[in-house]
């Protein structure tokens, strides 16, 4: 979490300055990010671990442009969020970044095919990319595309949920608590494909846990706690 040196600085996709949120619930301010700093070499797999409450939704949330900062700076692959009109953002969220989230997220009347295609009309793409039918077999989801959400297993949804959020060839993954509704198993397989996603395609992925055992599974592990970003000590 020291500053980059200038020359290193194309190699920071992700670079956050002091940031801060502060949500107005009535009459009371909840300081939800007290000052994060950080920088995410690309290509990175890191682990965000801390308690419930501590800010890291808040803090994902903000990175990929789905709601504004009270303070601070974020730099996506050298572009401020700040600088940017909403539609810059919104068209920033939709081809740089995938989200992937506890509960899937799939929509629950469409097959898992459509799932994926609607986030690919968002992404104003017109095919799938190359290899990504490559990316279903390594998700096992090939044979289960025809299927709404509720035929498919957990394991199965989550797995849609992470190719929809590759369908649009994003640099940076951001997945805020992926295995926390999966059985250990099914867990342990979304976790070796992250792993092995950043790997194979050198994609940068921000994993939000609060299970050490799936932070593991990261270059690196940092901690949010009362909204503040620490090192891990290992
Ligand atoms: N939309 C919101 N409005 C008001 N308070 C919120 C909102 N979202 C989160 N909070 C509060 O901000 C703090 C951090 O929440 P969150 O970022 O969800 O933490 P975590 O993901 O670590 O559990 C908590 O006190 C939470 O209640
Ligand atoms: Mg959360």
């Amino acid at each position: 979490m020291s500053s980059a040196p200038e020359a290193a600085a194309e190699h920071i996709i992700i670079r956050v300055r002091d940031l801060r949120k502060t949500y107005h619930v009535g009459d009371v301010d909840v300081h939800a990010l007290r000052g994060v700093d950080l920088d995410v070499p690309r290509g990175e797999f890191l682990a965000v671990i801390g308690p419930s409450g501590s800010g890291k939704s808040t803090f994902f949330h903000i990175l990929g442009g789905l709601a504004p900062p009270t303070s601070g700076e974020v730099l996506i692959d050298g572009s401020d969020l700040r600088r940017m009109s909403d539609a810059n953002r919104t068209e920033m969220r939709q081809r740089k970044i995938g989200f992937v989230f506890q509960k899937y997220n799939l929509l629950p009347t469409l097959t898992a095919r459509d799932n994926i295609a609607i986030a690919q009309a968002l992404g104003r793409t017109n095919s799938w990319p190359t290899g990504f039918d490559d990316v279903l077999q390594f998700l096992s989801i090939k044979n289960r595309l025809d299927h709404k959400p509720r035929a498919l297993s957990g394991g199965e949804q989550q797995r849609v949920a992470i190719a929809r959020a590759l369908v649009n060839q994003p640099a940076i993954l951001l997945a805020d608590e992926p295995t926390g509704n999966l059985d250990t198993e099914n867990s342990n397989a979304v976790l070796e494909i992250l792993r092995n996603l950043n790997k194979r395609t050198g994609q940068t992925i921000l994993m939000i846990t609060h299970n050490p055992e799936a932070a593991a599974f990261a270059d690196r592990i940092v901690s949010m706690r009362d909204g503040k970003l620490h090192a891990m000590q290992d």
